[in-house]
């Protein structure tokens, strides 16, 4: 498992454990038992209402606070210069730590048009050390176009809606021409009957995989980093096992045929998420 350097230098490794939508409970236990099986990057957002138990689940595998790549997302309702560094105040205190390694605005809600002021606070909370690389979520090119004309400092992370049904090759390409990280929500395509498709069946029954593996591996392959979620822990090892096994061209090419459009496909253009 070999971390990616982010635009900034900042160390990620490269699959993290989603938390989505994992209760308080469900967190604390999903987090220490995925930290104890070698994950190293754990993804939560204040809306996600489960910051208390993620931060218990770290304190609990009994692993380095420094080891561990612990990220959250500030919500909408948070937008502004002084909500944002009261709204990072909550998420730190919630997970009894004193520093977050990455953290990204969640939507830009751009109707709101705070998400440039928002950004502003993030980057006086990384130079005061409170967060160690700030990054974004579901921005289109455009909203970080603006990001950048205006305070000249790029993004590290764009955490976007992406699996094989749903694959962003735009979006995506823009972040990479960028240099900056696409990481992957609901990268086995939730509510999509992705994990069924047959011919990821096929190619995972050829090579002795499961099709979760394939497509994960499709992702890590890409340079995207991938944060699937699982309340299982024979799923996490499962989930966390491509990294010493490569897909074909070949392989690769057939799952890029996999496009579907389909997905949440929430277009941040208009999407609000408070
Ligand atoms: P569970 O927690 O019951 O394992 P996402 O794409 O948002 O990460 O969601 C992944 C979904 O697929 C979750 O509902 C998760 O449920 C399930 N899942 C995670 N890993 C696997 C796996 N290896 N095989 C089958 N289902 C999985």
């Amino acid at each position: 498992m070999q971390n990616h350097t982010l635009r900034d230098g900042t160390s990620i490794p490269p699959l993290g454990l989603g938390t989505y939508p994992l209760s308080n409970a469900e967190s604390e236990v999903a987090v220490s038992e995925a930290i104890v099986r070698g994950y190293r990057l754990i993804d939560t957002a204040v809306n996600y209402g489960n910051e208390v138990g993620v931060g218990k689940g770290v304190l609990r595998s009994g692993v380095d606070r420094q080891e561990i790549f612990v990220q959250s997302k500030l919500p909408g309702r948070d937008h502004g210069h002084d909500s944002a560094f009261r709204s990072l105040e909550g998420t730190l205190k919630r997970m009894g730590l004193d520093y977050l390694d990455a953290y990204l605005i969640h939507w830009p809600n751009p109707s709101q048009g705070l998400y440039l002021e928002t950004w502003k606070a993030l980057i006086q909370m990384q130079e005061q050390g409170l967060v160690r690389t700030i990054g974004v979520s579901n921005f289109l090119p455009e909203h970080i176009d603006l990001l950048v004309k205006e305070t000249g400092v790029t993004p590290t992370i764009n955490q976007i809606e992406l699996h094989p049904y749903s694959q962003k090759r735009e979006w995506a390409s823009y972040n990479r021409q960028k240099a900056i990280l696409t990481q992957c929500w609901s990268p086995l395509g939730r509510k999509t009957r992705l994990l069924k498709d047959p011919s990821l069946a096929e190619i995972a029954q050829n090579i002795g995989r499961t099709p979760a593996q394939v497509i994960l591996r499709w992702e890590v392959q890409k340079a995207h980093l991938p944060l699937p979620k699982s309340a299982h822990t024979r799923r996490m090892e499962e989930n966390l096992d491509v990294f010493s096994w490569e897909l074909t061209q070949e392989q690769m090419s057939t799952i890029d045929d996999l496009e579907a459009g389909l997905g949440r496909g929430f277009d941040p253009a208009t999407h609000e998420e408070m």
